[in-house]
This record gives structure tokens, C-alpha cells and sequence, in this order.
């Protein structure tokens, strides 16, 4: 399944307003304009989901079951609480990677952990939204879609 989810956590709506500072000045629909024309161009399907709401994420994650490849997923806040998410992740079977806008290692002692980290298949951080572009680069490798 050449297919892509992207999942989006609490706050990242406001991205663009939301301190620029830390997150940029790009927003959520800008991040995923740019992912969605990279995906395009290797025929490659593209889906987006975001949410304030714990429940609706895990939702999210059990209804990617068979239907796609890979998931990216940025749990926001959530990273350093959820065991939900987590075990949601782990259930499904799905390979995916944990993507971060600023380097979550640098900040407040609080954001040093992340449960989904011991079940994705990697982590992006600390690039700007440049850390999606970079898990969907690595995505579409790893379900064998040729770069060129
Ligand atoms: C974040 C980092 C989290 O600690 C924070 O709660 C966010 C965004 C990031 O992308 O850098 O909302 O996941």
C-alpha cells in the first residue's frame, strides 16, 4: 500500500501563529500543501488528520488498519503523555515515524520523553517543518518508492 497518513496533534492547528519562535511561521495547511505535492509527484496518496482530542487520534490510528502504508505522526503535547496513542500505534502494526518540529531534547525536562518512541519505527526532530518533509522522504523509501 503506497499510502500515506499524516497525523497531527493538539495545537498544531495554530501552527504559523502559534509561537513563531519555536514552531515558524509556516502553517499546518502550508506543511501539508508541500507534503502533498512531494507525495503527488511519486504517485504516491496522501491523507491528513488533525485533532485537539486524544480519542479522536487513537480513532485515527485504528482506522489506518489495512489501509495504509506508513503513518507520520506529530502527537504534539501528547508525545510526553499518552499511553493510549502509544498502544494504539503499537496495535496496528503499521510502520511509522514520530516527527517533531523543534528538538523535544533541548526544551523542558517534561518534553525529554516521549512514549511513542519505543514503538515507532523512527523520530524526526528539530528541523522546522522541514521534519516532515524529511519522515515523508524516508517513508516513501522505506515502502520502496523509487527517488530519483
Ligand atoms: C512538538 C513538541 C511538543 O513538546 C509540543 O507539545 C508540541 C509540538 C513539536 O512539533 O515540536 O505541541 O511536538
Amino acid at each position: 500500500m503506497n499510502n500515506v497518513l499524516v497525523i497531527n496533534g493538539p495545537n498544531l492547528n495554530l501552527l504559523g501563529t502559534r509561537e513563531p519562535e519555536i514552531y515558524g511561521s509556516d502553517t499546518l495547511q502550508d506543511v501539508e500543501n508541500r507534503m502533498k505535492k512531494y507525495a503527488n509527484k511519486f504517485n504516491v496518496g496522501i491523507d491528513f488528520f488533525q485533532s485537539n482530542h486524544e480519542g479522536e487520534i487513537v480513532d485515527s490510528i485504528q482506522a489506518a488498519r489495512d489501509k495504509y502504508g506508513f503513518i507520520i505522526i506529530n502527537a504534539a503535547a501528547y508525545t510526553h503523555t499518552s499511553v493510549a496513542i502509544r498502544d494504539a500505534l503499537s496495535a496496528i502494526e503499521i510502520p511509522s515515524i514520530e516527527v517533531h518540529i523543534s528538538n523535544i531534547h533541548k526544551r523542558e525536562h517534561f518534553r525529554h520523553k516521549s512514549y511513542l518512541s519505543s514503538v515507532v519505527t523512527g523520530q524526526v526532530m528539530g528541523l522546522g517543518i522541514e521534519s516532515y518533509m524529511a519522515a515523508l522522504f524516508a517513508a516513501l523509501i522505506k515502502m520502496g518508492v523509487k527517488i530519483e
